[in-house]
């Protein structure tokens, strides 16, 4: 008869300056939180450190690896020990500096010349600025420079007769960051409008919600925001609550535009009335809010989760015509698709 042997694992694990987490690295060993005296694994080996997650880690207690890992540690730190382009890349900026150099860009981007030039840098730029709101994540919102933001987007995504998509999808990491979704959002949002024929007004407040649908996050308790596992009941209900934290944060910024506070309010609901926060069904879900949540979709699911890796642009296009097909308009996704494959 055969002998089974049973193994007890019972690991030892160390503390860990989270500083040894350079951004732009793959890790090749778990990192572990203490929580209520356990050891919660919060980044599994495998994930990309991006600016966000390192920013977060940074601001979390002691991280903790597997004492049999310390090998892996030090091999992971030859390969990437901190040189100049880590450190300027770990930089994160103040909301202050990111309003600044926003302001500036309008100069900038006429001196470039090609339109592609123009909407990188204008990409950039928004996304270092959502980087600064979501990492500060003080609920007094930077609203000129969010507008300028927005200025710029409209304005180089739309001057041309031209599908923009090929320039812009090259920009958009495959690792998902709030920062970055924020600004694919308003992105895939103005050129889904835009091709939609909604006029240039509504462009501009389109982009608006788009940037911030996803602001009543800076709300939430991070370590459910970046749960590798899956989410337990009560925690997904907390997350559901962005939405309405987000219409709550935009109306105490004193904004008033009905549109732009229903695309943040109902970006979760769905046609089928399957959504949140109010279970909206069909055309009473605000048509900002059918437009950003296709969007969103999109792009959360072409990005790479800390619990899952990421769709292909055509398996997502799949996904939201085919088993989402209930959830939305149809003229939207088929407009959308048109888009991405006619690039
Ligand atoms: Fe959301
Ligand atoms: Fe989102």
């Amino acid at each position: 008869m055969k002998r089974v042997v049973r193994r007890v694992i019972n690991h030892k694990y160390t503390a860990v300056n989270p500083n040894i987490l350079i951004v732009g690295s793959v890790i090749n060993f778990d990192c572990f939180i203490k929580r209520f005296g356990d050891y919660v694994i919060i980044i599994e080996a495998g994930t990309l450190i991006t600016s966000e997650l390192a920013h977060i880690i940074n601001q979390n207690q002691d991280i903790y690896i597997a004492v049999h890992d310390m090998e892996k540690v030090k091999v992971y730190k030859t390969q990437f020990g901190e040189d100049e382009h880590s450190k300027e890349l770990n930089q994160i900026r103040s909301v202050e500096e990111a309003m600044r150099s926003m302001f500036a860009v309008k100069e900038e981007l006429k001196e470039l010349k090609s339109l592609e030039k123009q909407i990188t840098k204008a990409y950039q730029r928004t996304v270092d600025l959502m980087e600064a709101i979501f990492n500060e994540k003080s609920e007094t919102l930077p609203l000129n420079a969010l507008f300028v933001a927005t200025e710029v987007l409209v304005d180089y995504l739309y001057s041309e007769e031209i599908n923009v998509m090929p320039i812009v999808l090259p920009l958009m990491p495959h690792e998902y960051s709030t920062h970055h979704h924020s600004t694919n959002v308003a992105v895939f949002s103005i050129i889904l409008a835009k091709t939609l024929g909604l006029p240039k007004a509504d462009l501009l407040d389109v982009a608006y919600a788009g940037l911030l649908h996803d602001i009543g996050k800076i709300r939430i308790d991070r370590f459910i925001l970046l749960k590798p596992a899956s989410l337990e009941d009560d925690e997904y209900d907390l997350i559901k609550r962005h939405s309405e934290y987000g219409f709550e944060i935009l109306q105490n910024n004193g904004i008033t535009n009905r549109k732009i506070l229903d695309g943040v309010r109902f970006h979760h609901e769905k046609l089928d009335g399957s959504g949140y926060p109010e279970k909206l069904r069909g055309i009473r879900i605000p048509k900002f809010a059918r437009i950003i949540g296709m969007c969103d979709v999109f792009d959360a699911l072409t990005t790479r989760r800390t619990y899952r890796s990421n769709y292909s642009t055509y398996e997502a296009l799949m996904l939201i015509k085919q088993e989402m097909a209930e959830q939305f308009d149809v003229r939207y996704t088929d407009t959308f698709i048109r888009l991405l494959a006619s690039r």
